[in-house]
Parts: C-alpha cells; structure tokens; sequence
C-alpha cells in the first residue's frame, strides 16, 4: 500500500470496500423508469479517462476497496470500455471487477471482457418476452441479449445476474416466466422495486409496486429465503431444490435496506457521490491529473466520508437531486 491509508469507514461504522464507477453518462436504451425520450446531451462528454480512472481506483484501493462495479449509462457504449475493465483489474487488492450492462451489445464483447478481468456480470433484463422487453426498452434485441447471457454463463465468472425492474405489469405470469428461465441456468434474477428519482414521479406512481407481491408468491410455491453473505448486497435471494438458479428481491423502501450499506459512487465526471438520492458530490477530478496527487486524493476521500448520511430519504419521498439513474449509475 504506497500511502499506508487502508481503511474507509463513515460515522455509522459502516465500511466501504465497494466502489461503484460511473464510465459514462450516455445511453442507448430509453427505458421507460429511467429515459423514457432517450439520452440527450445537456453538457460536453468529457467523461473521466482510463487514466483518471485508473488513479481514482488506485487511491481507492489504498484505502482498502476489493470491488469496482463499472457502471452508466451504458457502460459498453464506450470504445475503450474493454481497456477501463484492464485498468481496473490491474489495480492491486481489487480482486472483484464487476459491470452492469443492458446486454446490447454482450455476445460481441463477453469474451474479451472475461479476458480484460472481468469477474462479475450484471445484465439489466426487464422482460422475457420479446414485445415486452420492446416496449420498455425501446429496442428489439432480446433475443441477442440472452445468447449473450447464455455465453457468459460459460464463462465461468465469479457470478451472473440479471436485475429486473418490478413493474406493476410484470405481476404473477412474469415471475413464472423467470421461474422458468432459471430452473436449468445458474443465474439469480433480481427484482428490483421501482424508486423514484426526481424526473419519473408520474410513471412511479402509476407503476410502483411493493416487494410483498414476489414475497408471497415465492413462500407460497416453497422458495425458501438464501442466508445473506455478510459483505453482500441489499438483495434478498430465494432457492429452490427445483431449480438451479434464485430469484430475489431488492427492496429499496424497506425499513433498515440502509443499515448495511457497503458502497461508494464516482459518477463518470469524478464526483464522490455518498449515496445514490443524496445531493451533489464532492469533486475528485483535479486530484486525478498526476500520480503524485494521490495522497492528497486519499486525502479528500477520506474527508468526505463524514458527510455520509444513515440513510436515504425516499419514504418520506425526497429523492434527493438525481434526475435518473442513467446520470449516475444504478
Ligand atoms: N428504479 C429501479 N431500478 C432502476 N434502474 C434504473 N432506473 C431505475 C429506477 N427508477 C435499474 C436498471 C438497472 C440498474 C442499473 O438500475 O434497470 O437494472
Ligand atoms: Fe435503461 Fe439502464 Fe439505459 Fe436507464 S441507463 S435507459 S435503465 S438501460
């Protein structure tokens, strides 16, 4: 460890050995929750480069990071996104190098990514159905998608799941659909309960739906809840002795989701950002031009930690002052 730091921790005594890393802001899915009109640029790209990123990761790594989770926007729209996942699995202590994608572009890329060290894959996949999966997204590509995810089940990654947004159409045919998919892949399908961000209340209001629904329906056809790995995320996964993958839940409303909160943001112009619906950020940006630089970045990173609040505010609905996801990385 160059600057002797190693350990990142805020006021709660929560510990943060989870960075998630926004590469990019734009993207090219127009997903009904997040950019129903599709990305439109509102300020220059001039997103951080592979080597900002690799001294931002670097610093973090002093400070005891042992996970990146490269995320967007879309992350895979940038043409050096195989050499930002490089950069980042070279960094010493990171063993965990993690993206979340929309899979457009999966079965083309998977192998060099697995090459570059990538470790874990997260594929963002609302629907099975083909019309559906049109309808939310914007585009036709479902059935690329999952000969994508197909391969990189072969892969042998460290893990491969799928996140889907519970919407209130998705409902009881849905979940049998995804029972299905699972039975013979190893995959655990993740349904995320829809949040509010500052530009989607309408659409939340009318599509919001309470995690109970999959609850129900899961104990009632005998999944049984997963115990949690003590550093794993808010996820609550269920098994089956039928099936060879899980389906689970993240429910961000849930009373206590932040109690055991283990991750950071960069967004993809280098802004320390403390937690997903808080406000603003703290810039790191001027502390990536140089090496040299790094203690006074460790410096700051670590300053910043105290501002890191218990919790979010969404219940009391302030969603704090993200427009949507794709501007900082779900
Ligand atoms: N609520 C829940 N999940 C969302 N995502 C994007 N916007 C929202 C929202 N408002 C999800 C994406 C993807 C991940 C990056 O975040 O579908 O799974
Ligand atoms: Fe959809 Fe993710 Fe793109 Fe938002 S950032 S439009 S959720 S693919």
């Amino acid at each position: 460890m160059a600057f002797g730091a190693g350990h990142l921790a805020d006021g709660f005594g929560r510990r943060f050995r989870y960075l998630r890393l926004s590469v990019t802001e734009v993207c090219n899915f127009r997903c009904t929750y997040c950019l129903p009109d599709g990305w439109k640029k509102t300020a220059p790209l001039s997103f951080l480069t592979p080597d900002e990123i690799a001294r931002l990761i670097g610093a973090f790594a002093d400070l005891g990071l042992a996970k990146v989770r490269l995320t967007g926007g879309e992350p895979t729209v940038r043409k050096d996104f195989t050499d930002i996942i490089a950069r980042t699995a070279a960094v010493s202590g990171v063993g965990k190098v993690a993206v979340t994608t929309n899979g457009w572009n999966l079965i083309r890329q998977i192998d060099s990514w697995k090459a570059a060290g990538l470790t874990h894959l997260n594929l963002s996949l609302d629907a099975l159905e083909p019309e559906a999966f049109q309808r939310i997204t914007g585009h036709d590509r479902l059935v690329s998608i999952l000969t994508g995810l197909d391969r990189a089940l072969e892969l042998d990654l460290q893990a491969v799941k799928i996140n889907a947004v519970l919407l209130r159409d998705t409902g009881e045919r849905g979940f049998e659909d995804w029972a299905e998919f699972v039975r013979h892949r190893p995959v655990s399908v993740r349904f995320i309960e829809l949040m509010r961000t500052a530009d989607n209340l309408d659409f939340f209001n009318q599509n919001h739906v309470g995690g109970g629904v999959l609850r129900d329906w899961l104990e009632q056809r005998g999944w049984t809840p997963v115990d949690r790995p003590p550093d794993g995320g808010p996820a609550q996964e269920y098994s089956h002795p039928d099936y060879a993958g899980r389906l689970g839940l993240i429910a961000p409303y849930a009373p206590g989701f932040c109690d055991s909160c283990n991750r950071l943001r960069v967004t993809a112009r280098g802004k320390l950002r403390l937690c997903l619906f808080g406000e603003g950020g703290v810039d790191l940006r001027d502390l990536l031009i140089d090496d040299d630089q790094r203690p006074d970045l460790i410096e700051r990173i670590r300053g910043a930690m105290s501002g890191k609040r218990l919790g979010h505010f969404l219940a009391q609905g302030n969603p704090g002052d993200l427009g949507n996801l794709a501007q900082l990385g779900g």
